[in-house]
């Protein structure tokens, strides 16, 4: 099948082409994102192949229909970025990639959170400086602290199996239970419990209506003073203002994002000879108890082998049948 493969990157390539040995589809990459103004450049594939920042809106989906696009392929596992109901209304399938390593998204969490509470980054340089003082590198045991996690799916059980062997008390929140989670002894509570009882907080919740901004002001006042909030999940979920808000009032004492609300117009990119424009992401990188990294939660070498291989079975699978397990149905908006 002939696809374009939207925001390129050389490892999408690389990862792409190496597993596409065994599919034999037609792939031509181009390296900007889609959106309203990109389309033009994708008309007239049946497949379009998609990450994370491309913008799959009603217009574009729209355009993409028009001239003859029939598969939405998404190489990742949330579809927040698409209007799924757009998409069904217009015939145009999507899929995903509902689970790939959900393993590395959990250690990169786990990374964020010892590198926080060890000040990794800042012991890291004064060392190259020459500076071996211990002054303000204090940290604290993992072992005994409650985490609370929200959104015990794929990755956080994952992040629950780690953590549970870091002998961590773990709570959560979410509307389905995991048994895997609670036969780790996992104990799900209400958020006003969590939010009370964590001294760390972790999220991996898909951002849908009820977990957008579900870090508010209101859920940052309810939390303990010092907590350590955690985000690898998507960016809306946090209330970015409230956060810096949290951070200026010392109630939260750490912040580690892997994810940024208005991430598209930063991440995946080298923008080092650029003046950043976004005045509330420069103002998270000025406070000394945040760690920043740009989405890579899941990019290890075992996620873009099973990222590859799972978006191109997705697309064979649609070209042979019409149909795909890891199709992004209304259902999974419900
Ligand atoms: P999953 O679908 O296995 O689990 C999501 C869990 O969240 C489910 O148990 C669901 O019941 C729960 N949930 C849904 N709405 C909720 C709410 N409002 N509050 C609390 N829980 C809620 O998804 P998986 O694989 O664990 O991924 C989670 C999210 O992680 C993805 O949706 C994606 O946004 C993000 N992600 C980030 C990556 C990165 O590189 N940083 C890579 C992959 C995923």
């Amino acid at each position: 099948m002939k696809i374009a493969v939207c925001s390129t990157q050389s490892y999408d390539r690389q990862f792409l082409t190496e597993a596409n040995r065994e599919f034999a589809h037609e792939l031509t990459f181009f390296d900007a994102h889609l959106n309203e103004e990109t389309w033009r450049m994708v008309a007239g594939f049946p497949a379009v192949c998609v990450f994370v920042n491309d913008t799959l809106n009603t217009a574009v989906l729209t355009n993409l229909a028009e001239q003859g696009t029939r598969l939405i392929a998404l190489r990742c596992a949330g579809f927040n970025n698409v209007d799924v109901q757009a998409a069904s209304d217009l015939g145009l399938k999507v899929v995903r990639v509902p689970a790939y390593s959900p393993h590395s998204v959990a250690e990169h969490s786990v990374a964020l959170m010892m590198a926080l509470n060890r000040k990794i980054p800042r012991a890291y340089n004064r060392v190259r400086d020459g500076n071996f003082a211990l002054e303000g590198l204090l940290g604290f045991e993992l072992r005994g602290k409650t985490v609370g996690i929200i959104g015990t799916g794929r990755i956080g059980a994952a992040v629950a199996g780690i953590l549970h062997g870091f002998g961590c008390r773990l709570i959560a929140y979410d509307p389905q239970p995991n048994a895997e989670c609670l036969s780790l002894g996992v104990e799900y509570v209400s958020l006003q419990q969590l939010y009370a009882a964590s001294d760390i907080i972790t999220l991996h919740s898909p951002l849908n209506k009820q977990s957008l901004h579900l870090i508010n002001a209101a859920a940052v006042a309810q939390m303990k003073r010092g907590v350590m909030l955690i985000n690898t999940s998507r960016g809306g979920v946090i209330d970015t203002p409230a956060v810096i808000a949290g951070l200026k009032s010392c109630k939260i004492g750490y912040l580690g994002l892997d994810v940024y609300e208005q991430e598209g117009d930063l991440f995946f990119q080298d923008l080092s000879n650029q003046v950043i424009q976004d005045d509330m992401f420069e103002r998270l990188l000025t406070f000394p108890n945040v760690l920043i990294t740009g989405h890579q939660g899941f990019f290890t070498q075992e996620a873009l082998t099973s990222i590859a291989q799972t978006t191109l079975q997705n697309i064979s699978l649609f070209e042979k049948t019409g149909e795909c397990q890891n199709q992004v149905t209304m259902e999974l908006l419900r």
